[in-house]
């Protein structure tokens, strides 16, 4: 072992350590932090090859056979530290954001950023303001630490309501978030809103903008709220080979920061991305054919949708992510269980939005069913009793 190896190794059994010493003080909240996912998809294993899971917002057409490739290489590598790969990772995520390597933090998954995040700023006494419903890792992060959870309602559009927001932050206010598209919804900020929005925020607080979605805005030059981090304002942002590069599984996404934020967030990281994980991150960056098939797709799919909602009139979003969020007029239990009928496994409920249902873009096969079960379940709403 390289002796540079041996200290990062000792750094890293260092941090496992504090982390322990601090799970056992029952400091930062630890013991209350559950891991996040959906309790449902848990009852529901992707092995069970007989039900589509449309609730996760996967890319089922993932990993690519190019990534693929790279990973089996990857294996001669396996029994090797990760740590040397790490930085050049670091570097070429830097190169494609227009940062330094020191704005960037690679995560297992952006739900490790989250979460890092609530731990280094969201301790006892501290607020975080959240639209509500949003991708709920964040504030149920903050809870656990202790903090005061502001939770705002979406307008009626089911956009994010900004103004409100920014009347519900405090001296208190630790953090705002803003998850841009917003998940469940599929919303979006317009851009001008948004930018001015996070740098008047910036001066008050910390602005914490969840861009797991970003590939998938259709709108034109759609600014990224890293452009604020360039001005080296008080913003984080997080983003994921989870979606479009379709690597949910493999746990791999990063934060961009400015560098003194980062040195303040890495020291909560207890380990690094795996060797395997890190190669496809490489190799998906390479590929620009996989990641336009992947938008390609999601369009096809969200029009099938879509297409298919508006023929029976119900509502649902314009969305900018993998997913479609519409009225089904129905709790979520009763519908689910339509579509369960189907074996097509849709999102949970979303208070208080619970007749509404968040659907994933899967293959055009897929589709083909949803589509089918849709006709079904609103040509003849009664004919099918809830499993529930
Ligand atoms: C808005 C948002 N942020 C973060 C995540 C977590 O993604 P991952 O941890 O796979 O990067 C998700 C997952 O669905 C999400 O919807």
């Amino acid at each position: 072992m390289q002796s540079i190896n041996r200290r990062q190794w000792l750094k890293a059994a260092g941090l496992a350590t504090g982390a322990v010493t601090l799970w056992n003080n029952n400091l930062y909240g630890l013991n209350n932090i559950k891991p996040y996912y959906d309790e449902g998809d848990v009852l529901f294993p992707y092995s069970d090859q007989n039900t589509i899971r449309l609730s996760a917002n996967e890319n089922p057409y993932g990993p690519s056979s190019y990534v693929r490739e790279k990973m089996v290489s990857a294996f001669d590598r396996a029994c090797r530290y990760p740590f040397s790969e790490v930085p050049e990772l670091t570097r070429r995520i830097a190169e494609k954001e227009g940062v330094s390597p020191e704005h960037v933090l690679i995560t297992v998954g952006s739900t490790e950023g989250l979460k890092i995040t609530a731990l280094a700023y969201l301790q006892k006494g501290g607020e975080l303001v959240s639209p509500d419903p949003t991708f709920e890792a964040m504030p149920n992060y903050a809870e656990a630490c202790g903090a005061f959870v502001h939770r705002v309602p979406v307008n009626d559009e089911l956009g994010i309501d900004l103004e409100a927001i920014e009347k519900r932050c405090t001296n208190d206010t630790k953090m705002v978030f803003i998850c841009n598209p917003n998940n469940p919804t599929g919303t979006i900020i317009p851009a001008d809103e948004m930018t001015h929005f996070c740098t008047r925020m910036a001066q008050r607080t910390t602005v914490f903008s969840d861009e797991a979605y970003f590939d998938y805005i259709d709108i034109k030059n759609y600014p990224s709220m890293i452009n604020l981090v360039k001005n080296d304002l008080n913003v984080i942002v997080a983003r994921t080979f989870s979606k479009v590069y379709g690597l949910a599984g493999l746990r791999i996404g990063y934060l961009v920061a400015r560098p003194d934020i980062i040195k303040r967030l890495e020291k909560f990281q207890v380990d690094n991305p795996n060797m395997l994980a890190l190669a496809a991150a490489h190799a998906a960056m390479d590929e620009k054919k996989f990641y336009e098939f992947s938008l390609q797709k999601n369009i096809e799919a969200k029009s099938m949708i879509n297409n298919t909602l508006d023929s029976f009139g119900l509502r649902h979003t314009r969305s900018q992510t993998n997913f479609v969020f519409f009225k089904t007029g129905m709790d979520i239990s009763v519908f689910s269980g339509k579509m369960m009928q189907h074996k097509i496994r849709v999102g949970r409920a979303f208070k208080p939005l619970t007749d509404w249902c968040r659907i994933s873009t899967g293959t055009t096969e897929e589709m083909e069913s949803v589509v089918t079960a849709l006709k079904q379940s609103f040509l003849n709403p009664s004919s099918v009793k809830s499993t529930h």
